[in-house]
């Protein structure tokens, strides 16, 4: 029997439910830095000694936390459905609870990539990326990561799965960042959508979508239901 194909695209809001703090918090700020300073191309020609000690640290914070009930729902479901999860998280948690297919648009923490070719891309063996970690090319290493203002390469392999599937759910996104956030628009109109977010959304302009008004790990029960229901 052919599977049903889901795509499950995450966001920040999923990786909160573990510990690990959104962007878009009341003060503007994200982990008491302004996000010009860390993470755009302009900080890491000015001040690389910042940017590399600001990922270190959100790599250290990765190895504090831990997947999710909703992580783990969402790896379970490939025992029934073909499951590919697109998300802007840098974090390995999806991986980590056990899914297969994770395509991470906006890169990853666990990685590094030259500053020469950025085709050359690493697994990190340890935690932090110094000055002086250098790449085969002799060239410094920077985190594997797509900064503001960078294009994200991951985006046409995103369209194309999104263009194919049965049943498109979005877990805790703003939906604020582009082209990430276009990927809701790709989905057909007949295709079923399922949103998880305790956020309010202006979505109108989107068909057959549920919205589910719970955080990640709350919402597993009545997403669960909400699958079901849209393969009924
Ligand atoms: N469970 C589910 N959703 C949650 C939870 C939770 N516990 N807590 C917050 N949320 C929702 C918020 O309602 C919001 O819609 O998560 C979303 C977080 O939004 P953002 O902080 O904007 O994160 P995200 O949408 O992933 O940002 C996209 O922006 O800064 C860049 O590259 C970065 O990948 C990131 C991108």
């Amino acid at each position: 029997m052919i599977k049903k194909k889901i795509i499950v695209f995450t966001g920040a809001g999923i990786s909160a439910d573990s510990g690990i703090k959104t962007f878009r918090d009341a003060d503007g700020l994200w982990e008491n830095h302004k996000v010009e300073d860390v993470a755009t191309p302009e900080a890491w020609v000015k001040n690389k000694e910042l940017v590399l000690k600001f990922y270190n640290e959100r790599r250290k914070q990765l190895n504090e936390v831990q997947p999710n009930a909703m992580h783990y729902f969402i790896a379970s479901l490939e025992n029934e459905y073909e499951v590919n999860v697109i998300t802007q998280n840098v974090d390995d948690l999806h991986e980590r609870a056990g899914s297969k297919n994770v395509l991470h648009l906006h890169g990853e923490l666990i990685k590094a990539r030259s500053t020469l070719n950025p085709d050359l891309i690493y697994t990190l063996k340890k935690d932090t990326i110094e000055i002086g970690d250098l790449c085969e090319l002799k060239s410094q290493l920077r985190p594997h990561i797509v900064w503001f203002g960078e294009d994200v390469p991951q985006m046409d392999t995103a369209y194309q799965q999104t263009e194919y599937t049965d049943l498109f759910i979005v877990i805790g996104t703003s939906l604020n960042v582009y082209p990430a956030a276009n990927l809701l628009t790709y989905v057909s109109a007949y295709t079923p959508k399922i949103l998880v977010d305790p956020g309010t959304f202006n979505l109108d302009y989107i068909n057959n979508l549920t919205h589910i008004k719970l955080k990640a790990a709350q919402g597993v029960s009545s997403l669960n239901e909400a699958i079901t229901k849209a393969f009924k």
